[in-house]
């Protein structure tokens, strides 16, 4: 399975997965699961060490990205509402200018959901694009917080996007968030866990900087669905957006953690159990080991794309995306080369032997297997190869012989 983003379980946290259905808590309160709160703090504390994210940050378990995004993206909104005088976790938009929100072609699709969840729209994002592959157009971007003046602003990064894992410009992004008065967040679904290998490190650098930063624990971290993370610098602003009121449940100011006070869901699964398994069973060594065999493998597939003749690659490795298309000798760029590689597409889906979807990149329909199952091996993607190898050869133009 190489298709999308897609981990696995690791035995131990599988194992605590179990555990977790078994033991059904709700995480929501420390009167409801101190066992939940406790490893909840605990491995939000281990999480951000593995990252590289600074202790004073504040922290949540979410279902996935797209809700560490809307998490994170929330304390965003309440920042710039603070900062236009306006508690807008209390009293609501009314009467605010809209929020200017700033992005490179990267930002996925699941932030932009989240910017509508929060009503700050997707309209709201202004995409300053370099080329037809998404790269941030960092001077565009600088010129246009200029241009508003020290006015408030969001910026949304992108760590690791989907089509070739990309990587937007953090460091230098962190210092335009510093300089014009601009909020910095980090999507780093799968991303974030360059951080872990010296030998991918420099494209996550700057994080740290950041004002919030998220990432997925059903991806790279190899938990089961389903669990996200989101961090957020100023640990104050997720008590002032999420928490509740009521006389039955925990006063506000208990001093035990209650995570259902920090994010969107009030009874929640205990999710962090699989987490803290799986990191106490294979530690910092045990995932920087599995992040550098996954980008080892994608080297490995974008050297055999390399060497195919009938192969073309378009971009990367990108950490572990590949983006690369079929293209038979003397086969000329263009629309009809698209239909093929659609066809095949959907080829490798019937024949089932791998499971990997297309994209469009640079207006190229194009393959982008994604690498971060823990038992992936290398005979598993020289099969991806030889399977969409055979499988072009069958459609190709040539393989029907002269008309
Ligand atoms: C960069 C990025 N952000 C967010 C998401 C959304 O993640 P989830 O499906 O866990 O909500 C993804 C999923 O692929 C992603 O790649």
């Amino acid at each position: 399975m190489f298709h999308f983003v897609t981990g696995g379980g690791t035995p131990a946290a599988l194992g605590a997965d179990w555990l977790t259905s078994l033991l059904d808590q709700n995480s929501f309160s420390w009167v409801a699961s101190p066992l939940g709160a406790r490893l909840e703090r605990l491995t939000i504390a281990w999480l951000k060490e593995l990252f590289g994210l600074p202790a004073s940050w504040g922290g949540v378990l979410t279902t996935g990205a797209t809700m560490a995004n809307f998490t994170a993206l929330a304390c965003a909104r309440q920042w710039w509402g603070d900062r236009h005088g306006v508690d807008i976790a209390a009293d609501g938009f009314g009467g605010l200018p809209a929020v200017p929100v700033l992005a490179g072609g990267h930002i996925h699709a699941s932030a932009e959901k989240a910017l509508a969840m929060l009503g700050l729209g997707r309209a709201s994002v202004r995409r300053f694009v370099a080329d037809g592959r998404g790269t941030l157009d960092l001077p565009a971007l600088e010129e246009a917080l200029r241009r508003l003046n020290g006015e408030p602003a969001i910026i949304v990064a992108t760590a690791g996007e989907v089509n070739a894992g990309a990587f937007d410009p953090i460091d230098a992004l962190a210092e335009l968030a510093e300089e014009h008065n601009a909020w910095l967040h980090v999507d780093g679904a799968f991303g974030l866990f360059a951080r872990l290998s010296p030998l991918s490190a420099g494209l996550a650098a700057g994080v740290e900087r950041a004002h919030s930063a998220i990432a997925d624990g059903h991806k790279w971290l190899n938990v089961p669905y389903d669990c996200g993370f989101a961090f957020v610098r100023d640990a104050s602003l997720l008590p002032r957006v999420f928490t509740m009121n009521a006389a039955y449940l925990p006063d506000p100011d208990d001093p035990h953690p209650n995570f259902g006070f920090l994010g969107p869901e009030a009874s929640r699964r205990a999710r962090a159990l699989p987490v803290w398994a799986t990191l106490a069973a294979y530690g910092r060594a045990g995932y920087q080991a599995l992040i550098e065999r996954h980008l080892e493998l994608a080297e490995r597939v974008a050297r055999r794309v390399q060497a195919a003749p009938d192969l073309e690659l378009l971009a990367g490795p990108g950490i572990n995306v590949v983006c690369f298309r079929f293209r038979p000798p003397g086969m000329a760029d263009g629309a009809e080369l698209n239909v093929l590689n659609e066809r095949l597409g959907q080829l490798v889906l019937e024949d089932g032997r791998v499971y990997v979807g297309t994209t469009r990149f640079d207006g190229r329909v194009a393959f982008r297997p994604a690498i971060a199952n823990w038992r992936t091996t290398e005979s598993d993607v020289d099969l991806l190869v030889d399977a969409i190898r055979e499988l072009g050869a069958s459609i190709s133009p040539e393989a029907a012989g002269p008309s």
